[in-house]
């Protein structure tokens, strides 16, 4: 049987381009958790349409580019550079993200925000529209259609507005927040009313499904079921849908002699010292300074660990125009800079911090040879590097330090050692546990997670989301 056919719709897509000619360019695997779980998903005959993360003005390289990413089953939309300052940078990225991860707008320009609201607010409907249309273009009667993520509330509505017939679902990747949250957004009602024009709206968590549901019964005064939101008549299907990853693909790569020869070096390079990990994008919802804080008081206050400790902090460079970000990277360099200042030594220093992203085999041979994972998120959707570190650790049997205001603490928090990371006090504590846990609660512990993780892939996540949107389409035909 011919595999259905699935239009993955994501701002960003599975590669990101850097031009290296007139008519020619170079494909980057991009870096996130909506990417790396989408890339796990192979049962459908699947398109991606997103943006390539640059601007492309003339023809001759957006031909090439459409050219080189049609190998990869993508499909470029085209964003100037006004519009992706306006609805990347400041929409998406200043406004929704921080929003929807209870961190308010940023502090300084509060005001300036206020007034840019509408115009921003106005490419972001616009960017959408573009969405739609290439859509519309690339469109087969019978296709799936799966929208992801917060860039694109406004999707649905413009697909459906052309085609009614269309099977359409959005997912969101991030926290979906209180609705008293959600209330403050200007935009609150259109975006709202936009995402229920899909058949089924998915989330990582009940909790977030359940805020999605206050919001659409408190705002807009609609009817919330335990099947989803209605109104007058149609149904629109809100569940939960937990993400995983393709935990196989780590377990495998962790046989390949590259990867062996890696976790060699390493373990030679730290040997004598405990390895704890940290793998982030540089976003402050990932509370990066509030862990290296804590990693600080944990050296303070148990100075016989100083040299037998080393915190090795991946920090991936992202989102950079964006002033909030920008700030972050000063700010952990500083507490970098300062805390090897006080307890390094003239031949170690205790945090080695990167600006930059790894490859994958590097990253699974880092994850196999840590003693002690830290993710200290103030609010993250799921945090897929929590599930990575896991399938990573059938022979190690380390320790995860998983905030509790991340998905997956719901997941994994009976194996792991779940946090409130804005208490630095309570997590050095943690990690002073977590270094000294005995073998026999190390694998109790990882057992319980590593089962979870093997067992909720992201093809499961993919296939369980894809059949409950044509059971939904169903349904809908049956009551009408
Ligand atoms: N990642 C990567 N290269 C790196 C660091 C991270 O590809 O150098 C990947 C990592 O493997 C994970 C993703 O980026 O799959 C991060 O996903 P997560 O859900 O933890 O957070 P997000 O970045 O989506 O907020
Ligand atoms: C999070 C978001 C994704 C996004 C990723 C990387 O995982 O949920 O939608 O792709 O971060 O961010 P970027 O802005 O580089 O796409």
């Amino acid at each position: 049987a011919s595999r259905e056919r699935l239009l993955v719709v994501a701002n960003r897509l599975p590669v990101s381009a850097v031009r290296r000619g007139v008519d020619s360019w170079h494909l980057e695997i991009s870096v996130g958790g909506l990417v790396s779980a989408l890339l796990g998903v192979k049962e459908f005959e699947t398109r991606w349409i997103g943006w390539a993360g640059v601007n492309v003005p003339d023809e001759i390289g957006q031909r090439a580019l459409i050219k080189a990413l049609a190998e990869k089953r993508c499909i470029p939309v085209f964003l100037d550079e006004e519009i992706v300052h306006q609805y990347y940078n400041g929409y998406c990225n200043n406004i929704l993200w921080p929003l929807f991860h209870y961190l308010g707008l940023p502090q300084e320009d509060r005001l300036a925000t206020t007034r840019s609201f509408q115009s921003q607010f106005d490419a972001y409907k616009k960017a959408n529209q573009m969405f739609a249309e290439v859509v519309k273009e690339h469109y087969v009667e019978g296709d799936v259609v799966w929208c992801h993520d917060y860039h694109l509330m406004f999707l649905p509505k413009c697909l459906k507005e052309r085609n009614r017939k269309m099977k359409v679902g959005w997912f969101l990747h991030t926290p979906f927040p209180s609705s008293e949250i959600h209330r403050t957004l200007p935009s609150r009602s259109d975006l709202l009313r936009s995402v229920l024009a899909a058949d089924l709206v998915g989330f990582h968590t009940y909790d977030y499904a359940r805020h999605f549901v206050s919001a659409c019964t408190r705002i807009l005064g609609l009817e919330g079921t335990p099947e989803g939101v209605e109104d007058q008549g149609r149904l629109t299907r809100v569940a939960a849908f937990p993400i995983g990853i393709d935990s196989d693909r780590f377990i495998r790569a962790l046989e390949l002699p590259q990867v062996q020869d890696h976790m060699k070096e390493l373990k030679e390079r730290f040997a004598g010292r405990k390895v704890m990990l940290g793998v982030d994008r540089l976003d402050m919802i990932k509370g990066i300074p509030q862990k290296i804080l804590a990693f600080e008081k944990f050296l303070e206050e148990n100075p016989n660990w100083r040299d037998k400790v080393v915190l090795l902090q991946i920090a991936v460079p992202t989102r950079t125009d964006v002033p909030e970000y920008q700030k972050l990277t000063s700010q952990v360099h500083e507490i970098v800079g300062r805390i090897n200042g006080r307890f390094g030594t003239l031949t170690a220093v205790p945090i080695h911090h990167l600006d930059r992203s790894l490859d994958f085999h590097a990253l699974c041979a880092l994850y196999a040879v840590t003693d002690v994972a830290l993710v200290t998120s103030l609010r993250d959707g799921m945090n897929l590097v929590s599930y990575e570190f896991v399938a990573c650790q059938a022979s190690k049997k380390g320790v995860l330090i998983l905030s509790e205001f991340a998905g997956a603490a719901q997941s994994l928090g009976a194996g792991a050692i779940l946090v409130n990371p804005w208490n630095v006090t309570e997590v050095a504590s943690s990690i002073g546990y977590a270094l000294n846990m005995p073998a026999d609660e190390r694998e109790k512990r990882h057992h319980h997670n590593f089962v979870h993780v093997t067992t909720h892939t992201s093809q499961e996540w993919a296939a369980t989301f894809v059949s409950e949107l044509n059971d939904t389409i169903v349904e809908a035909q049956l009551r009408t």
